[in-house]
């Protein structure tokens, strides 16, 4: 994809579409659109007139014009985008996204989008530019006939007035987001015949060989020594060996405060059978997805390694497959994770909080000051937030403020949901220091947060459960259905502020 970004001018550029946002009960008189209506022979006024647009997010008119001459744009894409005063960074995403999967389906590759937002230009730059990328991605990969392969070609953003610097910097760093995001995606899309724990850890190596990032695979043998008997409860039920990728990112000058370290770390259950507590066939499908935890800290690791920020971050995934075999775990058996805890595990289904008990322990022994997690780890966050909202839990309110506050400016939603030892009370166990489930199926989302939390020494620690927001089940105007790559933005933006 060829792109550009321009101060000006848009009217000349050489694409096939211009695209405009428009806000709610805007006038066809108003000093934009009236200049703008000009150049389409007066057919936006026509469009408000006869109430075909209204402006509100998400509605879209096209109309076609007389182009001014060879190469310029002969279409014109109106956008509404809401009330102007709701108008900010994320809708800007929305609005790019939307013009793109649009035009696409209409055979139109390339255009100009004139997002009319105040806000930073290089902000600006950056989402459009990432979400053009994101809004292309499919999941039709392995499909042989009938596959989607129109792409943009030519995307060129105007932002009237800006520091033509500032917009290339945004438009740089959106593609490096963007990709960073389709990688996840690829990776959360794959079936768990081919992205097995080792075919994951090899995606990671090679991944962290092109863009720089150190990277160590623990195997088999590595975490036995290590005492992660929690985690490998989970994998010795199946014929694929477990992996723990561990990828550190060092910034050549260090500006955070000494000492302090922040990891990621992510579930990355390639499949998810539930084990000898097996699911229900219906929809386990569905499970190949459970890795998208472990996903997302690579396509992080992968976004912090070439957007070179000034502080160090470790990422940690625990890659595994949950398999119901002769050698798999029976409920009722007792393992000791790596800090020493003894764990009854009553449901192999419950098998996410059991590799992140050895995941994080170790993040903390590597040195992590605070732990930010992934998992889909609970069926009842679904049921408690939907697909709207990833819950947060965690010991440190500063750390959570800050995750729902950069997850506010980035467009992802986060609602937090309380722990504490009425919580923990509840998965004490009768024969073993703690047990894998509560004592009822009250607080799914809390039992399993509570949990991971018995393996948190000293370190701040957040913990955020996307069993709901990681795929969506419907394609929206901006996006394809299937894996959102969500948190990846907020993670990074947690980052960037904390330099
Ligand atoms: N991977 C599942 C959770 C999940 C469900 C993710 C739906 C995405 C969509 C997890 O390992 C699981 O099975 N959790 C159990 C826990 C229970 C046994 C305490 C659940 O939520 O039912
Ligand atoms: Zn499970
Ligand atoms: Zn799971």
């Amino acid at each position: 994809m060829k792109s550009q970004a321009i101060t000006g001018n848009f009217q000349d550029a050489n694409v096939d579409a211009i695209v405009v946002a428009v806000f709610k009960d805007e006038k066809a008189t108003a000093p934009f659109l009236k200049e703008l209506d000009k150049t389409v022979g007066g057919l936006i006024a026509g469009i408000f007139e006869d109430e075909e647009f209204k402006g509100d997010a998400g509605e879209t008119a096209l109309v076609r014009f007389a182009a001014a001459g060879k190469g310029k744009p002969s279409r014109l894409l109106l956008v509404g985008v809401g009330k102007q005063e709701d108008y900010k960074i994320p809708n800007v995403g929305v609005l790019a996204g939307t013009a793109v999967r649009f035009l696409l389906k209409r055979n139109l590759k390339s255009f100009v989008l004139v997002p009319r937002s105040e806000a930073d230009a290089g902000e600006v730059a950056q989402v459009a530019m990432q979400s053009v990328i994101t809004s292309q991605y499919g999941i039709d990969k392995y499909k042989t006939k009938d596959k989607n392969e129109k792409v943009v070609e030519n995307f060129v953003l105007c932002v009237e007035g800006a520091d033509a610097g500032a917009l290339k910097g945004g438009m740089n760093r959106g593609e490096i987001v963007g990709d960073s995001m389709n990688f996840t995606r690829d990776m959360c899309n794959e079936p768990a015949n081919i992205l097995h724990p080792t075919e994951m850890a090899k995606r990671a190596e090679k991944m962290a060989k092109e863009t720089g990032l150190k990277c160590e695979i623990l195997d088999e043998a590595k975490m036995k020594k290590l005492g992660m008997g929690s985690l490998l409860s989970v994998s010795q039920g199946s014929e694929q060996p477990p992996k723990m990728i561990v990828l550190k990112y060092e910034p050549k000058k260090s500006t955070g405060k000494k000492g302090e370290l922040l990891a990621i770390v992510g579930k990355g259950v390639c499949f998810d059978t539930g084990g000898i507590s097996i699911k229900p066939s219906e929809g386990m499908d569905a499970m190949k997805h459970d890795m998208t935890g472990g996903g997302t800290v690579i396509g992080t690791m992968r976004a912090i390694a070439l957007l070179k920020p000034s502080i160090p971050v470790l990422g940690v995934v625990a890659a595994v497959e949950n398999m119901p075999d002769g050698k798999a775990t029976r409920p009722g058996d007792v393992v000791t994770a790596m800090n020493g805890k003894t764990i009854e595990i009553l449901n192999t289904d419950a098998e996410g909080r059991l590799i992140l008990a050895d995941a994080v322990a170790y993040a903390e022994k590597e040195g992590a000051t605070t732990i930010v997690d992934m998992a889909t780890l609970t069926g009842a966050v679904i049921i408690a937030l939907g697909d709207l909202n990833t819950a947060v839990l965690g010991n440190d309110q500063d750390l959570i403020n800050n995750i729902i506050e950069c997850g506010k400016e980035v467009g992802e939603d986060y609602w937090q949901l309380p722990v504490g030892a009425g919580y923990s009370k509840q998965i004490k166990s009768d024969i073993a220091d703690i047990k894998n489930i509560g004592a009822s199926r009250k607080a799914g989302t809390i039992a399993g947060a509570v949990f991971i939390q018995e393996f948190v020494d000293k370190a701040k620690w957040a913990h955020l459960d996307i069993a709901g927001t990681a795929w969506a089940d419907d394609t929206k105007a901006h996006q394809s259905k299937g894996p959102t790559g969500i948190c990846i933005r907020t993670l990074l933006r947690m980052v960037e502020k904390s330099q």
